[in-house]
């Protein structure tokens, strides 16, 4: 991968909660306009790898790339305006306020014009949202609720989108289409890094995966290999990889 194709790049990252290191020596590359899956048991540091680079963790060793400039320590607001935006595991909403108020906030760094010309645009998106804009947030299904949050995220018109865990809560034909969205996005230039349970279906939209354990890279291969590897339920179980799967 030449350096102008790479988007992201951990090179041999420690990172971790206070004494407690989750990430060890990680490195790994993601290109740009890619799908990549993170994937792994759970505790493997999944989340904390999309903490790390939306500078929620400093790493304590090593650099974390961002189209080729160290962004390790930067603040949410810098990596905002660098284009990265985040879609965290669980309920992220503030569920007092309604779905345009949610919309609102999350535009809050382009500033009121911008976001009310975008929010159409995102709405488009999702109708069963749209359906529900002056409704509080808190009374919204799972699958609308997640289908807001991606869309909030999408306000920002991310060059890096962040997603841990979208399939959680959702019926299989809302996950189709939060895929189908993704790979959409992804046609038109941004890089998703996406962690995600739903392993089968999100490798076939996914162009790579990259799997940890223990805060350790085990095997970063295309999706299309893994998904024709006999041995692909080892990953679904969260288990052992054995050297024969191993990038
Ligand atoms: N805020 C925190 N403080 C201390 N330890 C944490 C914190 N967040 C996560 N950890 C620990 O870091 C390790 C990795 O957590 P992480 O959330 O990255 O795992 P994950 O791979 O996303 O797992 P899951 O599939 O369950 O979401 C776990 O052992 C977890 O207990
Ligand atoms: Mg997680």
């Amino acid at each position: 991968m030449g350096h102008a194709d790479t988007c992201i790049e951990f090179d041999d990252v420690v990172a971790g909660y206070k004494d407690f290191m989750i990430l060890n020596n990680l490195s790994f590359k993601v290109r740009r306009g890619s799908i990549t899956l993170l994937l792994g048991p759970n505790g493997a540091g999944k989340s904390t790898v999309l903490k790390t680079l939306f500078g929620l963790l400093r790493p304590r060793h090593g650099r974390v790339l961002l189209d080729g400039v160290d962004v390790g320590g930067a603040t949410q607001k810098e990596l905002l305006g660098r284009g990265i935006a985040f879609v965290p595991q669980g309920r992220n909403l503030f569920g007092q306020l309604t779905v345009w108020q949610n919309l609102e906030l999350g535009g809050i760094t382009l500033g009121m014009k911008t976001t009310h010309e975008r929010i159409p645009e995102v709405l488009a998106l999702f109708p069963r949202v749209k359906e529900r804009i002056h409704s509080q947030a808190s009374v919204l299904s799972g699958g609308e609720q997640k289908q807001l949050e991606i869309g909030r995220a999408l306000l920002l018109r991310p060059k890096l989108l962040l997603i841990d865990e979208p399939s959680i809560g959702l019926s299989p034909l809302v996950v189709h289409d939060v895929f189908n969205l993704l790979r959409k996005l992804a046609a038109q230039g941004t890089t998703v890094l996406m962690v995600e349970q739903n392993v089968k279906s999100a490798l076939k939209i996914a162009d790579d995966a990259i799997a940890l354990e223990s805060g350790r890279l085990v095997l970063h291969r295309p999706a299309s290999e893994l998904l024709a590897d006999p041995h692909i339920e080892r990953l679904f179980l969260g288990g052992a990889i054995d050297s024969a799967t191993t990038a």
